[in-house]
């Protein structure tokens, strides 16, 4: 691939020009003593680069490059375009964002630009074809990273977005009337007769806030899903606006940007065509369970089909940002980097390295504390990871995971669902995402993450968990990978709309009735407080119990020539199907018609792996993570144990070497708490 991504990458977000000079000698000698071997800089010194429009400074920047440099530390050399200097915000106020309750913003905070502006666009340009003249030649220059988190806080809603926004629907829609009819103009009486007319979806306009529960509701979705493609779009637009400066002078450095994982804001997919390297911020906080992260990491994978990527930043220890920064326990960053590797990154990189001083990071924790030195729990722990990430050189790196599972992800889609006004406001896609993604973790059994445009053809299970937007194109390839054999699993509020949100009229799920040999005439929803029954009538092995409850929504179906393997068990639709199975060409389409228990995905899930064979490394355990990384004829294992108590795993026939202390071993071992083994075979 990239030939100076040679290694797993260990180290950070460095901001030396926070620091007097004096400090940085001391920091060298620290990151020596870490092997670190990578740092990322300079994140946000546009100011200190650039004092006023004619003048940069880079004195400073070339004596960090050259100290890096003579140390053979790699530098993933960040352009600064997160944080306008405040000059520039005066000079060019039209430069400033005006958030979604149509205020304008002044100067403050970062990523406070309007991602249409010019100006921004020019000298965002400008510093970046400065940075890449200079440090193009370093031998030790792995990766460029383009500003930082983009669209953390807000969309733009100013006047300037608007006339963008009139532009990107006349090239997406060519005629006034075409884009009435696929708006649904006509309600509410919102026809267009003028371009000009379109005004942005704001609290101003179309926006109001907060009216489904925590969400904020749209009175038009098929603008506010626009506004959103829109707006991924003006950012990725900045973002390209960089790469093409960069690709001049460096066309064979990667280039990334630091996504925030299921970042709702960005279609992270639509971005990955456009990333050589895909990279993320992991930061999970104490009280989430591990199989949030693990999904994340698995979601960064899918994005470019398989591609290793670089966990860009987490945190040694505490945040600043939750209501209460809970310590890191001890063994847990050392285990949640093991996690990253063992779902495909390549890298394990903090931020940041030195604890700041002064303003709101100054309490989150960095990999050197204000105590200056690394004698301290975490800087133990940090030390030993660096060490056993040094052992661990090449091994790994570029290696990929074979699954035979995918979970369909995208990001309109959960756009639309959330901006849906009814069935049930509750309804929260990541959570039903999760909930399925969960089943799989929990029987060790790899989950992809894919969009459902990727291709579908190496897998034998898809699940799409409430697909309601669905493109032709992918209801085609879904029928394509049943016929030919594949079991494809979705669920309630699937196969609705079209890509502007439009009911596929004819009876639900319009998109994949065919498919799934059934309608659905009528969508209850659920009280929080209420729930209702799934009775089994087909009586797998798998499924442990014979009624299972279910929640949120409940469908009332019609079967088509679907099989009904459970029905519901309460209510006036009771006895109607809440369960079918489908069999088209040679595989099958199964239909869950409501939100069940964990219990109930989880033998579902069981029920139809063992049909198509996939199993598990080792018997799956509470607290236990297993997954395989593949390269040339090597396969890695990695057993997580995040359990307080040692664990004792039958592995199967052969001989493995543990990567992390060079032992053999076979049959049965043991795996102390919070503790990893990295097998090769
Ligand atoms: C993000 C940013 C960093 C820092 C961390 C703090 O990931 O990219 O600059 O603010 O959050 O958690
Ligand atoms: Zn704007």
């Amino acid at each position: 691939m990239f030939e100076r991504l040679s290694k797993i990458f260990y180290g950070g977000d460095y901001n030396p020009d926070q620091w007097d000079e004096s400090v940085w000698e001391e920091d060298i000698k620290l990151m020596k003593a870490l092997r670190v071997n990578a740092v990322t800089l300079p994140v946000f010194s546009w100011a200190r680069i650039q004092p006023s429009e004619e003048k940069y400074d880079f004195s400073w920047l070339d004596k960090v490059v050259d100290l890096l440099g003579r140390n053979s530390i790699s530098i993933i050399m960040a352009t600064p375009t997160a944080a306008q200097p405040a000059w520039m915000s005066k000079k060019y106020p039209e430069m400033l964002i005006t958030d979604i309750q149509g205020r304008k913003h002044k100067h403050g905070r970062r990523v406070n630009f309007c991602p249409n502006n010019t100006d921004y666009r020019r000298l965002s340009g400008l510093i970046t074809e400065k940075m890449a003249q200079r440090y193009k030649d370093l031998p030790n220059l792995i990766m460029w990273h383009i500003c930082n988190e983009y669209g953390i806080y807000s969309y733009c809603y100013c006047e300037n977005c608007a006339r963008a926004f009139r532009i990107w629907l006349k090239n997406r829609y060519g005629s006034i009337e075409e884009l009435n009819r696929r708006w649904n103009a006509n309600f509410w009486g919102h026809t267009y007769y003028n371009w000009e007319e379109i005004e942005v979806p704001s609290y101003l306009t179309e926006i109001m806030p907060s009216w489904l529960g925590k969400k904020d509701m749209t009175a038009f979705q098929g603008m506010a899903i626009d506004y959103n493609r829109f707006m991924s779009d003006s950012y990725l637009d900045c973002f390209l606006n960089e790469v093409r400066v960069i690709k001049k002078h460096t066309p064979d450095i990667p280039v990334t940007t630091n996504f925030m994982g299921s970042h709702k804001p960005i279609d992270y997919f639509d971005w990955a065509k456009h990333i050589d390297v895909i990279s993320w911020d992991n930061y999970p906080t104490n009280n989430l369970p591990v199989s949030k992260p693990a999904m994340r990491h698995d979601l960064m994978r899918g994005l470019k089909k398989g591609q290793p990527f670089f966990l860009m930043e987490q945190a040694s220890n505490q945040v600043n940002w939750e209501p209460q920064n809970a310590l890191k326990r001890p063994g847990v960053m050392r285990m949640l980097s093991y996690q990253a590797i063992a779902h495909g990154a390549d890298s394990i990189l903090f931020f940041q390295w030195r604890q700041t001083r002064g303003a709101c990071e100054k309490y989150h924790s960095a990999i050197v504390p204000h105590a200056g030195h690394l004698n301290t729990r975490t800087g133990r722990e940090l030390t030993k990871l660096g060490k056993e990430l040094e052992g661990l050189g090449k091994k790994t790196v570029g290696s990929r995971i074979n699954s035979k599972v995918a979970m369909m992800m995208d990001w309109p889609n959960w756009w639309a669902i959330e901006f849906s006004a009814g069935p049930n406001e509750d309804l929260l896609y990541l959570d039903q995402l999760e909930k399925y993604y969960r089943a799989f973790y929990d029987l060790n059994i790899s989950v992809d993450i894919i969009n459902p445009s990727y291709d579908l053809s190496g897998y034998d299970i898809v699940v799409a968990p409430v697909l309601y937007m669905v493109m032709k194109e992918t209801a085609s390839s879904v029928e394509k990978f049943v016929e030919s054999g594949g079991i494809f699993i979705t669920t309630f509020f699937s196969g609705m709309v079209d890509e502007n949100d439009l009911v596929i009229l004819g009876g639900y799920p319009g998109a994949f009735r065919k498919l799934l040999g059934l309608w659905v005439e009528e969508i209850d929803a659920l009280y929080p407080d209420m729930t209702n029954k799934i009775v089994m009538k087909e009586k797998f092995p798998e499924m442990a119990k014979k009624e299972y409850e279910c929640r949120l929504i409940c469908d009332v179906v019609n079967t088509e020539g679907a099989k009904t393997l459970a029905v519901f068990g309460k209510d006036y639709y009771n006895g109607s199907p809440s369960l079918t199975e489908n069999e088209f060409g040679k595989g099958k389409a199964v239909y869950i018609a409501t939100e069940p228990e964990d219990d109930f995905m989880k033998d579902l899930i069981k029920h139809y792996c063992k049909e198509k064979a996939i199993h598990s490394f080792i018997r799956p355990q509470k607290g236990v993570e297993v997954t395989q990384r593949v390269k040339d004829d090597r396969t890695f294992t990695f057993i997580l144990n995040y359990n307080s108590e040692e664990i004792s795993v039958a592995l199967p026939e052969g001989k493995y070497t543990n990567l992390l202390n060079g032992a053999v071993v076979s049959g049965e071992i043991t795996i102390p708490s919070k503790e990893v083994f990295i097998l090769e075979n």
